[in-house]
């Protein structure tokens, strides 16, 4: 590689303006002259915010987005079935299936939609299948979700959506997370808005949302009882957290913009390029952009090293893939491997992820690209 310009760029970074710093470092203020932390008035708001936004009837916040999924989990009680998972997907949405009591299946991935393979689905239903979570990976709802809702429908499973990665994402106007039984969602800093650490739980369901708020808080059957009727855990958002949540989802549709814009410039500079391609969003869908997919055609040799190589000569980093390594080859996972997953094989070991945050300048976009094509040329 041979550049002459190096400018350096992070990954991600997180969209915090002054004045909601302020308004932040307020609260928090006000909260430590109340003593009121956790469980509280701020928690409640971003709830139903939240559930404003995306069009929910019901939303429970938590600590983070693996608790989002794993309560749901428990009330639809699966402990001894099974749950079809993707392959291509964060370790967390399996491990929820095994902290809850079930077993993961894992299913090969839809190349056009990086989503969970509605033709593998069939090929890997068992008689103990007692739902699926579909994962909105990269932000993008594939647009096969209403056809997988459907076919759960038809063999009498649930579908979760983990929208972990989904924030603002809809496809024919419909939020992420607000298609199946429940729907989750991660404030983990590196996503799109954040609350520091945290979760969400969608629901149109009355019962997932009344018992989801007794497992998050010990499943305890009313909050100032000792009497616990639930195998809960401590899986409660604290107020600092909330604060920070209510400031950005106010902030989401402004970060939704700014993303939109990058996105398709890159969209735009990369349309005919002759090295690969990005992930296409449908006109039917708005992609949040979480992670911003580019297919090279070949495998690189060494994608880390290339990684490496890339930020050193030109100061950019890439973000993480989704996901470098699928879950059927993760270590604690193996005696829930078998299967082909032909898909996921060949594009998690292949695809890239571009920076993208929305206080990223044109300059920074532009030379991202003009690294991207002198790298891939050079
Ligand atoms: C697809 C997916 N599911 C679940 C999670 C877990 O979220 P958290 O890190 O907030 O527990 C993540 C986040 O990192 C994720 O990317």
């Amino acid at each position: 590689m041979s550049y002459q310009t190096k400018m350096n760029i992070p990954p991600v970074k997180a969209y915090f303006p002054e004045e909601d710093k302020n308004w932040v470092a307020e609260k928090i203020k006000e909260m430590l002259g109340s003593g009121m932390l956790t469980l509280g008035a701020l928690g409640k708001e971003f709830e139903k915010e939240f559930a404003a936004f995306t069009g929910a009837q019901y939303a429970v916040a938590v600590n983070s987005g693996t608790s989002a999924i794993e309560i749901p989990l428990r009330v639809l009680d699966i402990a001894g079935k099974d749950v079809l998972v993707p392959t291509n997907t964060f370790f967390a949405t399996a491990a929820a299936v095994v902290h809850a009591g079930g077993n993961p299946v894992f299913v090969d991935m839809n190349p056009e939609t990086f989503a969970i393979s509605t033709a593998e689905l069939e090929k890997r239903l068992t008689p103990k299948t007692a739902g699926v979570i579909l994962v909105h990976i990269a932000g993008l709802v594939s647009h096969q979700t209403p056809e997988i809702i459907d076919w759960c429908k038809q063999k009498g499973l649930w579908c979760l959506e983990d929208a972990a990665h989904a924030h603002g994402s809809t496809l024919n106007g419909k939020h992420a997370g607000t298609f199946g039984i429940a729907g989750t969602l991660s404030f983990y800093p590196t996503k799109i808005m954040t609350s520091g650490e945290g979760g969400m739980i969608l629901t149109n369901d009355k019962k997932i949302f009344e018992e989801a708020q007794l497992y998050r808080d010990q499943g305890k059957t009313s909050f100032l009882t000792n009497t616990h009727g639930k195998m809960g855990y401590n899986w409660r958002m604290s107020e600092p957290n909330a604060a920070i949540g209510l400031v950005q989802i106010r902030r989401l549709p402004e970060i939704l913009k700014k993303r939109a814009a990058i996105a398709k410039f890159y969209d735009e500079s990369l349309a005919n390029c002759d090295f690969g391609k990005a992930l296409k969003v449908p006109s039917d869908s708005f992609s949040n952009y979480y992670k911003y997919i580019f297919v090279p055609n070949k495998q690189l040799q060494d994608r880390g090293a290339f990684k490496k190589a890339f930020k050193e000569k030109t100061g950019v980093s890439l973000t993480g893939e989704v996901y470098e390594l699928p879950l059927h080859k993760q270590p604690v996972f193996q005696q829930w491997s078998g299967g082909s997953f032909p898909v996921a094989d060949d594009l998690c070991a292949r695809h890239i992820c571009l920076p993208l945050f929305p206080s990223m300048t044109a300059e920074e976009a532009t030379h991202v690209i003009a690294s991207l094509k002198e790298a891939f040329h050079g």
